[in-house]
């Protein structure tokens, strides 16, 4: 009976624990980047001090820079632009390709992507995780959405005949972004270039070589 009545107890413990993560315990909990606490996310401000400011951001509308060797550009509407998301778990991004732009291959490590294609046409894909490694990819129109599951590697290809630009919602106010190709050759210090070299089956000379112009 007691060893029930403590099975009951440590069950309602981990379902209160599990609500928590995803259930807001207050209106808002905007973020105060002065905040000296510590915790998972960011300390909330003084709800009286909370303006409608908190709430907002503008420039959704604003193309981005592609003018860089991707020719996209990834511009990021988090808690870091707007505090008011703290805790709620959303966030979004807009993203810009050039004509042939591209978005490189990466991942969210906190969220999975819901991505709709404002203008142009844009060819995407993500790739499941091992043993099967399958690559599921699609050519999207404006309106068209796709979703990037959590935290699988996927990348967008700007393959229509002018710009394109599309915005992208996360289930997270802070999604995170491994880029593949930066983490093995920009990382500091360098992952040792015989592992990259090996894992993708490069001359090691090669790899040494961008490491060295990162
Ligand atoms: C697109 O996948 C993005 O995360 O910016
Ligand atoms: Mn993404």
């Amino acid at each position: 009976m007691a060893s029930n009545t403590i099975l009951v107890c440590i069950l309602a413990l981990c379902f209160s624990v599990a609500l928590a993560s995803v259930v807001p315990v207050q209106d808002f909990c905007v973020a105060d980047p002065k905040g000296q606490a510590l915790v998972n996310g960011v300390a909330c401000k003084d709800p009286k001090l909370v303006t409608p400011e908190d709430f907002f951001f503008s420039g959704l509308d604003k193309p981005g820079n592609t003018s860089n060797p991707f020719g996209s550009k990834v511009t990021s509407f988090n808690v870091a632009q707007i505090p008011g998301l703290n805790t709620l778990g959303i966030s979004m991004v807009r993203v810009d390709y050039a004509p042939y732009g591209f978005n490189a291959p990466h991942t969210h490590p906190r969220a999975s992507e819901l991505f709709t294609v404002l203008e142009g046409t844009i060819e995407v894909g993500f790739v499941t995780g091992n043993p099967d490694l399958r690559h599921f990819k699609k050519v999207l129109n404006k309106g068209d959405m796709f979703v990037f599951p959590y935290g699988l590697i996927h990348y967008q290809k700007n393959v229509g005949n002018g710009n394109a630009a599309a915005i992208a919602a996360f289930n997270n106010q802070n999604a995170g972004m491994i880029p593949l190709a930066a983490t093995m050759y920009q990382s500091q210090p360098d992952i040792c270039d015989e592992i990259v070299a090996r894992s993708f089956q490069l001359d090691q000379g090669f790899v040494k070589n961008i490491q060295s112009k990162q």
